[in-house]
């Protein structure tokens, strides 16, 4: 697997917000630097729940992509691309599909969760169920190491874990596993013999000490291809290949923002402020945020903890200037609108570099589609080599 290769993914359905920015935006660009990086349009995902208004989907690629290029993705450094560009995507979740039991997918919490939230949609649809399959097929398709998510996903980076530890345990043993292992230890010349004295030592004994030296041997060896090598890891081990490799969630540090209301900022609590929202409609939503409920009269002392625009001052604010509104606020000292002013500049001020790097690419559209036409070539690339693996292991291979 790559350890270092990281899939994530965002659904097209409208436009993205400073809750998607701090929870899962600006992680993705921290991590360009030290990962290979994937980052996909959920275009498949967005039909799951929008089968009933598709045009929204194809109106939301564009705008969220280049919401995410003004964040500072740097298409140079990761691949940005679309999902159903890749058909390997659903192939893999076609082939997952076989052997991933119904109920792991009926138990997963969002499935009843979703179903319940957006009753006025009927999901009893066979792609809803999937929604989280076709997810671990995303990320397994790339052998990612690591997926960057809020905590609502980690249910399922759990399940994706489960169905490829499922797929290598029925499909990571070919036929002829064992003579195929036989003659690579071969091949590692006089070495060999060490090595299948030092597995069993580690099969029998437990000797942790040998498998480490196992190890190294098959580290040091020069005569081994990819294949053998991943084999011998495999049956010092007496497993079988791993063809898909268990990834890990990544969340972000501060991956719950406080939306204008002081609940979680979502879209279907109508308490967002837009990625590139202009700057007087910024400041018109912030002073119009309700503040403590006790603060009826400029001359009432009130309390920041009971406030929502404190909840932006912990996000936005330094030390001084929160012991600023501690102080002026506990003492009727400044008014609120006083205080909601360094929110409105620090969210002015974040969103101006935004803005400006969004703006060579609204005003050529061809640029968006030639990085995704580049970005879906990449990906396919490596899909299709995850593919071949997944259709030797199934018995697809002639
Ligand atoms: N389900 C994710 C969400 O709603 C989007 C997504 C689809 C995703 N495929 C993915 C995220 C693969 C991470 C990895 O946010
Ligand atoms: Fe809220 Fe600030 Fe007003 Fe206090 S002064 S109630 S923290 S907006």
């Amino acid at each position: 697997m790559s350890a270092n290769r990281i899939l994530s993914g965002m659904r097209p359905t409208g436009s993205l917000h400073l809750g998607h920015y701090h929870g899962v935006i600006k992680n993705w660009v921290e991590l360009q630097h030290s990962h290979e990086c994937f980052f996909m349009v959920a275009d498949w995902h967005a039909l799951t729940t929008n089968f009933d208004d598709v045009s929204i989907i194809g109106k939301s690629i564009d705008e969220m992509v280049i919401d995410w290029l003004a964040s500072g993705v740097d298409p140079e450094k990761s691949t940005v691309f679309v999902q159903s560009k890749v058909p390997q995507h659903a192939e893999l979740h076609l082939a997952l599909s076989m052997v991933t039991p119904l109920s792991w997918l009926e138990r997963v919490p969002t499935y009843k969760d979703q179903m319940e939230k957006l009753s006025h949609k009927d999901l009893t649809t066979y792609g809803f169920l999937g929604y989280p399959l076709l997810q671990a097929a995303d990320i397994l398709v790339y052998k990612a190491g690591l997926v960057p998510v809020g905590e609502d996903q980690v249910p399922h980076i759990e399940l994706t874990r489960e169905v490829a530890r499922r797929f290598n345990h029925m499909f990571g043993r070919e036929p002829n596993f064992e003579e195929l292992a036989r003659a690579a230890v071969k091949k590692i010349g006089k070495a060999g013999k060490d090595f299948d004295r030092l597995r069993t030592a580690y099969l029998q004994d437990g000797d942790a000490g040998a498998l480490e030296k196992a190890r190294e041997i098959l580290a040091a060896s020069q005569n081994l291809g990819a294949a053998d090598r991943e084999r011998l890891h495999g049956w010092l081990e007496n497993k079988g290949k791993t063809i898909l490799p268990e990834c890990e969630a990544k969340l972000t540090a501060a991956s719950k923002m406080p939306g204008l209301d002081g609940q979680k900022m979502s879209k279907s609590y109508g308490n967002t402020i837009t990625m590139r929202e202009a700057p007087e409609t910024v400041s018109k939503k912030i002073r119009g945020m309700p503040t403590d409920p006790a603060r009826v009269r400029r001359t009432d002392p009130g309390t920041p903890s009971l406030c929502p625009v404190w909840q932006l001052h912990e996000v936005y604010s330094d030390g001084e200037t929160k012991e600023w509104v501690k102080a002026g606020c506990t003492s009727a000292g400044i008014g609120c609108l006083d205080c909601k002013q360094p929110v409105i500049d620090a969210v002015v001020r974040e969103q101006q570099p935004m803005f400006e790097r969004a703006e060579k690419y609204l005003a050529n559209p061809k640029l968006v589609a030639e990085i995704l036409a580049d970005g879906n070539a990449r990906a396919e690339k490596v899909a299709r080599e995850t593919m071949n693996d997944v259709r030797a292991a199934m018995g697809l291979g002639y």
